[in-house]
């Protein structure tokens, strides 16, 4: 299976000045986590990391002191995330028949987690972590007046590693372009191409880091204080 990091963000809601990914939490950067699981996940023949053109040296530094040496290439991202996945697609090369895509921003992903995601995609063509939404969610106009409130059961919370039969998001990107679809992860482009997407069920711990109060959960779930999920 080839496996996709999306690692090409600016981090602009962590506020740090900085692409995230590349921000040191215990002994090493964000983005080493995920590296080091697919590194060691019999599951991953190829990793291609999408990381923004001037932080290459970066990313290439990383992946040197790992060594990660699944990581076959290291790509340019775009504007947007689903720029930077179609990118990172471009690189895989056609006789894989599965896709992982997977957030740079989420160091704790387990490798039962993968196993389970891999196995549920290999059953229906693809499957994503998601957790059910644990709050009442409701929908807020612009002057932050509810419009409407949704019925919390059968909702999901979309995680990341999202896997897929490399033909199908191949087609589902190809659609988007054509189309003009936007979406915040590739499961929706899947979806809205007619394919059916698999909710696996995700990990509490695989949190993406996005403001920098996550930045103070992933170092408390290193230090071990993590006690449940
Ligand atoms: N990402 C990407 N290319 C982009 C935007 C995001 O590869 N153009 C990646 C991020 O690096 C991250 C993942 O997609 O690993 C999830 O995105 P998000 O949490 O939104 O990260 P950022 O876009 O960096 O953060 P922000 O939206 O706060 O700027
Ligand atoms: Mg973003």
């Amino acid at each position: 299976m080839s496996f996709i990091i999306a690692a090409a963000g600016q981090g602009r809601r962590m506020g740090a000045g900085g692409n995230k990914v590349y921000m040191p939490l215990g002994d090493k950067p964000v983005l080493a986590y995920s590296l080091a699981v697919v590194e060691a996940s019999p599951l991953v023949d190829e990793v291609i990391i999408v990381t923004r053109g001037e932080d290459i040296h970066l990313c290439r530094e990383i992946v040197a002191a790992g060594p990660f040496r699944k990581v076959k290439e290291i790509v340019a991202g775009g504007e947007e995330r689903q720029d930077s996945v179609a990118a990172g697609l471009k690189a895989v090369a056609p006789p894989a028949e599965w896709v992982a895509v997977h957030d740079g921003a989420r160091p704790f992903l387990s490798l039962a987690l993968l196993a389970r995601v891999v196995d549920a995609a290999g059953k229906t063509g693809a499957a994503v972590a998601a957790l059910p939404v644990k709050e009442t969610i409701k929908r807020g106009n612009e002057e932050g007046i509810v419009t409407a409130t949704l019925v919390r059961e059968g909702l999901w919370s979309v995680q990341t590693p999202q896997v897929f039969r490399r033909e199908w998001l191949v087609d589902a990107y190809s659609k988007a372009k054509e189309n003009g679809w936007t979406a915040t992860d590739d499961a929706s482009l899947v979806e809205k191409a007619g394919y059916p997407v698999r909710l696996v069920y995700g990990e509490e711990i695989n949190i993406k880091i996005t403001t920098p109060g996550d930045m103070i959960l992933a170092r408390a779930i290193l230090a071990g204080e993590w006690s449940c999920g």
